[in-house]
């Protein structure tokens, strides 16, 4: 008697264990609807069709498979609904493999891309600190090198190893920017600073991986308020419920006048 009691009691317990997962697995799921629902409405707030654009990125990954991968990120789908507004120039800081400046190029179809990220013989530059694990296959330096050159290599992708700091120094202005090099104070710093320089005055800077209070976030909040940009976030992943976001930023004029800004006074 005893024995069956027992056995009845862990029948049950596993049943309710069913039950509980099976609850978890609903919320969880109706959460990521909820997700979904909202970020498509962030893109209708910015003039993009969601749907639209996550077919052109499912198009895309079928056709590279090796290259786009649809589960990536929301970037691409922001990429793909952007595509309206034919930027001339674009450029990307951090190129990593290239599978970005590989989208870009795919999508605007008569954009030059400059994509640049730190000399392949940089001692901070570590494909491995930068790859993916358990997502990317596990490459050499050699090997990582020799497959970013190969998606790269196509006449309208310029490619520069240059430390992001030295961008202060370009000539070139740009309508579409993609900020993804280093995330972290000071970089990140500088690196908002050069683009907000060298961004066209309608352009627009696209930052990855905002997340409450990170070094990205303090940045934006920074030139908020001293109204330099304004921003909209969207959510990075919507097939989970991570808090990280993207941020879609506009370039403002904060309207200072005075002997050190203003060119026309002369003291
Ligand atoms: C997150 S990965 C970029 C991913 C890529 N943009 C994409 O969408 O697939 C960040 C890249 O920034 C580069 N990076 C980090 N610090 C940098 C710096 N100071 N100047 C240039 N590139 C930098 C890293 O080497 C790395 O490849």
């Amino acid at each position: 008697m005893d024995f069956l009691n027992h056995f009845q009691y862990r029948r049950l317990k596993s049943q309710i264990k069913v039950f509980r997962n099976k609850v978890i697995k609903k919320i969880f799921l109706s959460k990521i609807a909820n997700h979904k629902k909202i970020q498509s409405q962030k893109f209708f707030d910015l003039g993009i069709n969601y749907l639209e654009a996550e077919n052109l990125i499912s198009s895309l990954s079928q056709i590279y498979p090796q290259i786009i991968n649809k589960y990536s990120s929301e970037h691409q789908k922001l990429f793909a609904g952007l595509r309206k507004i034919k930027p001339k120039k674009i450029l990307e800081v951090g190129t990593h493999s290239g599978a970005s400046a590989f989208l870009l190029q795919k999508i605007f179809k008569n954009s030059t891309i400059f994509t640049l990220d730190l000399p392949d013989t940089s001692s901070v530059f570590d494909a491995k600190r930068f790859g993916r694990p358990g997502r990317d296959k596990p490459h050499s330096h050699l090997n990582f090198i020799e497959e970013r050159n190969r998606i790269l290599s196509n006449a309208r992708i310029i490619f520069v190893q240059m430390n992001s700091f030295y961008l202060y120094l370009t000539k070139h202005r740009f309508d579409l920017i993609w900020l993804d090099g280093d995330h972290s104070f000071p970089a990140v710093a500088f690196d908002f600073m050069s683009c907000l320089k060298i961004l066209n005055k309608d352009g627009i800077m696209i930052c990855d991986d905002v997340i409450e209070n990170n070094d990205v976030h303090k940045c934006l909040i920074f030139l908020k308020e001293t109204n330099s940009l304004e921003f909209e976030l969207i959510f990075k992943k919507t097939d989970d419920l991570s808090n990280r976001f993207i941020a879609i930023c506009k370039k403002l004029d904060p309207k200072i006048k005075n002997i050190l800004v203003d060119t026309s006074i002369s003291y």
